[in-house]
């Protein structure tokens, strides 16, 4: 199956899929040559979500795993209707969960998943009682992708962030974008420790492991290949923001969508 995101982001999705599904082979692309997606438009990110699930059926991929709220909360519902394998977004799963667990939730995002509203009116469709405020943060991707988690300055940004949300005393906070739970190592300082952390992450694996089953995809014979990594920008530093993460440093693929 393939698993997609701008970035490094996208791996938090995939170690659930690690963790939920061992038995699947994995082929994962960050679009990193075009990193961030966050401020870009909607028919930008079409035509890259376009390309990319195009090169992922070459790959003979039976499921795509969408791992970035961005291209989830602006296109998903769009390419769904146009490719014949099941493409798996993030914003129900996250929403469904965020539910769950909060009253007084508050989003994290970037600025192209905050202005489409996505959570928010999600999370008011299951329950209208329940009370959403969204920031963007526009300078989360950058730092993450740059290797800067722990970089003072990206705890100062953090605090800045979450300020309008502690002021509303959240009890939830969701991950609105798959980059930010790299982060949780800082934000967890900075909020109270009565705020839980959602990472829809969890839920979007539990969504494709159902519809796997659903469809009889899933696979209970073959071993699974190695895990492939893919950029469309530099491998090296991939390897390296992934490495944190993974703890290895994995083999990256450089390749061209066209
Ligand atoms: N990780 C992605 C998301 O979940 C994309 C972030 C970006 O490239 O701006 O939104």
């Amino acid at each position: 199956m393939g698993i997609f995101d701008s970035g490094v982001g996208g791996l938090t999705v995939l170690r659930q899929v690690a963790r939920q599904l061992p038995l699947e082979s994995i082929v994962y692309f960050g679009d990193t040559a075009r990193v961030p997606y966050g401020t870009r438009s909607t028919a930008e990110i079409l035509q890259f979500v376009r390309e990319i699930i195009n090169w992922m059926l070459q790959q003979q991929a039976k499921m795509v795993i969408m791992a970035c709220n961005t291209s989830s909360a602006l296109v998903l519902k769009t390419v769904q209707g146009e490719f014949p394998i099941p493409i798996v977004g993030t914003i129900l799963p996250g929403s469904l969960a965020a539910a769950k667990l909060g009253r007084r939730i508050g989003v994290i995002a970037t600025p192209a998943t905050v202005a489409s509203n996505a959570y928010k009116q999600a999370i008011k469709a299951i329950d209208p009682t329940l009370q959403v405020w969204q920031v963007a943060c526009p300078e989360f991707v950058p730092l993450i992708e740059q290797n800067r988690v722990l970089d003072p300055y990206t705890a100062q940004v953090a605090q800045q962030y979450l300020a309008p949300l502690l002021a509303e005393h959240i009890d939830t906070l969701v991950y609105g974008c798959t980059h930010y739970p790299h982060l949780e190592p800082i934000l967890r300082l900075l909020l109270p420790p009565s705020v839980k952390l959602l990472d829809p992450a969890i839920h979007v694996v539990a969504t494709a492991t159902q519809q796997l089953d659903l469809l009889g995809l899933t696979n209970t014979a073959i071993p699974p290949l190695p895990t492939r990594f893919c950029v469309s920008g530099c491998p090296q530093n991939f390897a390296q923001s992934a490495q944190l993460l993974l703890g290895c440093k994995p083999i990256v693929e450089k390749i061209s969508l066209t």
